[in-house]
């Protein structure tokens, strides 16, 4: 195989930036060719890497024999038919979160990246984050003890997306951190959402999702909150943990505390719970780049034939989740047994075509 593989990047938004720096920092690649619809995106991108090639026709990549990667950070809507198109052509895939737009589409690409025998990562950037990282040794260690709850939040005053729901777009970030260290699927998935701003994409969400193991795990995202929070709440028998990722130093805050039922007591005025207050701990771990390290992880999967730790099975695993969110929402805020959920909803179907603030 090649020194440096040869990324193609479709889409140079918000997003899309942070991949083809990464994959021209790393020794392991180069990015070759970049698409956008927008000429401006472009104009901006040839500015900042002159000798990156920019073209407006995503066939240009395709079609070109001297990729062998394509990286898509395009809005959600037009994931599955990139992807398709690329692993057609034979390229590996590095997909932007949430994967599709659907469960049907996910498995669609699952089915011709393995038919192909080609990686398809998903952007699950948080799991490539040194907090998560260590979130995921102490949960693993047992320190904790038992799972009671986790409570996750992602808030902040927009970006309103037009094609997907806050869930959608922000909680699939929550997810994937939440399934990445249970390792495990919810039973059921139930949620709660207004859409304030604009008709029928709801800018305020509540899911919460009843895990087999008696966990219980519930995100709130929102575009519409005066605060940017992006806090995570871990409660076990023995011990909790703050992941607070907008601390710029002391992210991750161990609390020694808990609450125990006393074993034995003959009379009511006996009965006593006993609250056990200890310390609280910052553990230290070394900061790096979420993306830098999920670039470097989907360049080492194809090297490798490695399964990616966020490959189309997790992302998948994602978009059934957000799925079946939608059908809760639907549904009067319904609870959706996982396995019910499985007919297909793409992602805003039912979202009023409106890009109207109302
Ligand atoms: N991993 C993360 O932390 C993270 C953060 C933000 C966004 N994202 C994801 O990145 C993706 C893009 O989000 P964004 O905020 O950059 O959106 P954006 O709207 O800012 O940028 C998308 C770009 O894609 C271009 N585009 C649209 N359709 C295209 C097509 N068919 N061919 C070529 N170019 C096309 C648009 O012109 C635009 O420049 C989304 O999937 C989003 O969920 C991930």
């Amino acid at each position: 195989m090649k020194e440096k593989l040869a990324i193609g990047v479709i889409g140079c938004g918000y997003w899309g930036p942070n991949l083809i720096r990464n994959f021209l920092s790393l020794d392991g690649s180069t990015v070759k060719t970049v698409c956008d619809l927008s000429e401006q995106r472009l104009a901006h991108i040839k500015l900042l890497y002159p000798a990156v090639a920019t073209t407006t026709d995503v066939g240009v990549i395709f079609r070109d024999p001297g990729i062998d990667a394509v990286a898509i950070a395009t809005p959600v809507h037009s994931h599955f038919i990139l992807a398709k198109s690329a692993l057609t052509s034979g390229k590996h895939v590095f997909i932007e979160k949430p994967m599709a737009s659907s469960v049907a589409q996910c498995e669609e690409l699952n089915v011709l990246a393995a038919k192909k025998g080609l990686t398809l990562m998903v952007g699950h950037t948080f799991i490539y984050s040194a907090p998560v990282k260590k979130i995921k040794e102490l949960l693993d260690s047992g320190e904790m003890g038992n799972i009671y709850y986790l409570s996750s939040q992602r808030l902040n005053l927009g970006l309103f997306q037009h094609d997907i729901n806050v869930a959608w777009d922000l909680a699939a970030h929550d997810i994937s951190i939440i399934l990445h260290l249970f390792q495990s699927m919810p039973i059921s998935v139930s949620c709660q959402g207004k859409a304030h701003i604009t008709r029928g994409i709801e800018d305020v969400t509540v899911i919460s999702m009843d895990f087999s193991s008696s966990e219980f795990a519930m995100v709130t995202s929102s575009w519409l909150d005066p605060h940017k929070v992006r806090k995570l709440v871990i409660v076990g028998s023995r011990k909790m943990i703050v992941y607070d990722d907008i601390e710029p130093i002391e992210k991750i805050k161990i609390y020694d505390k808990s609450v125990r039922v006393p074993e034995h007591y003959d009379l009511f005025g006996e009965f006593a719970y006993s609250y056990h207050y200890g310390d609280v701990l910052s553990p230290y771990f070394k900061m790096s780049e979420p993306v830098h390290n999920e670039c470097l992880h989907f360049l080492d999967c194809i090297r490798n034939a490695f399964p990616c730790l966020s490959g189309g099975k997790e992302g998948l695993d994602v978009v059934r989740i957000l799925e079946a969110a939608t059908a809760s929402l639907r549904s009067n805020s319904s609870k959706i047994m996982l396995h019910e959920s499985t007919h297909s909803h793409v992602a805003g179907e039912d979202c009023a075509a409106t890009d109207k603030n109302e």
